[in-house]
């Protein structure tokens, strides 16, 4: 059967698990499953880490990587998600796309006899989450479960992905975010069903005691038209020094990246000795690299 990664849950926590113990080792021991063959990668909004991170996952998986920007393909403008699909499985051992709904990856997997890898839509973002949770074991040089996870800001692609793995991980989720930037009753009762998630509207109550901090843009891609209301809704949701000295005392700062120095994050804490967000960036490529072999058959 053909295995897609659309969004976080569409793993196992063994999983989950797994890829992470790929994401660890050396790339050339996972071999080269993309030998003589292609990935493509369509982008209908801009990227510099999942661009160049997918890019070089393909490449030390022995692939070719075609990156194309949706001006060139027309999902749904051109031609149909459905007839690119079909046409560009002919091509490529995977597929990988960024785009607006959502809806357009899960068509394209429909049809898809080759993997379909979501490299961000306006659900989900499970190649950051695999990052996210990669970097918070390698700070605490062992397993997420039984840890505190923060999260302030907007409940986002980002924030449902980040939930997901860690929920999985048995990690415990807390929430921060502004009245109308929150869940609904519906995604509250399906994350509450993966494990131990909250969501409040007090950022100090959702860092309190956290071993790791998250945020993330108050503006995704798409949103800007809806920037001015939104900064004001998030008016007291900068994770800032404060706000920081409230987490557990070795508690680390991560953010996906772009991120808007002043907004959702102090410069004080993403410059500062509490941040990984480098590292977190950097683990993007090791990420890739292990979901895609995973799709492809490699197992630890
Ligand atoms: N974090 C992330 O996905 O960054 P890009 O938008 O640059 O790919
Ligand atoms: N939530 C952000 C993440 C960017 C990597 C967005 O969708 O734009």
């Amino acid at each position: 059967m053909t295995r897609h990664l659309l969004e976080v849950v569409d793993l196992t926590a063994a999983e989950v698990r797994a890829v992470l113990e790929l994401a660890a080792r050396p790339p050339e021991v996972l071999g080269r499953p993309l030998e003589g063959q292609g990935a493509a990668l369509l982008f209908e909004k801009p990227s510099a880490r999942t661009r160049h991170s997918t890019e070089m996952a393909v490449v030390q998986l022995g692939g070719h990587p075609i990156y194309t920007r949706d001006e060139e393909v027309g999902l749904d403008s051109r031609e149909s998600v459905e007839d690119v699909t079909r046409v560009l499985q002919g091509y490529h051992r995977v597929l990988a796309a960024r785009v607006y709904e959502h809806e357009k990856l899960t068509r394209m997997a429909k049809v898809a006899d080759v993997p379909v890898v979501n490299l961000l839509s306006d659900r989900a973002h499970p190649l950051q989450a695999l990052a996210d949770a990669l970097t918070m074991e390698q700070v605490l040089g062992g397993p997420l479960s039984g840890r505190l996870v923060a999260y302030v800001g907007d409940y986002n692609n980002v924030a449902r992905s980040l939930a997901e793995v860690c929920l999985l991980l048995g990690a415990t989720v807390r929430f921060a975010c502004p009245h109308g930037y929150q869940w609904d009753d519906a995604e509250r009762e399906r994350l509450q069903a993966l494990g131990d998630v909250t969501m409040t509207g007090r950022p100090a109550e959702a860092v309190a005691g956290a071993d790791f901090v998250h945020t993330d843009t108050w503006v995704s891609m798409g949103q800007e038209a809806d920037a001015q209301i939104r900064k004001q809704a998030f008016e007291g949701f900068t994770v800032d020094d404060a706000l920081m000295d409230l987490a557990a005392p070795d508690a680390r700062f991560l953010h996906c990246l772009p991120a808007y120095r002043g907004l959702e994050v102090a410069a004080e804490v993403i410059d500062g000795p509490r941040s990984v967000v480098f590292q977190q960036g950097h683990n993007r490529l090791h990420a890739a690299r292990a979901a895609i072999a995973f799709l492809l058959g490699i197992r630890p």
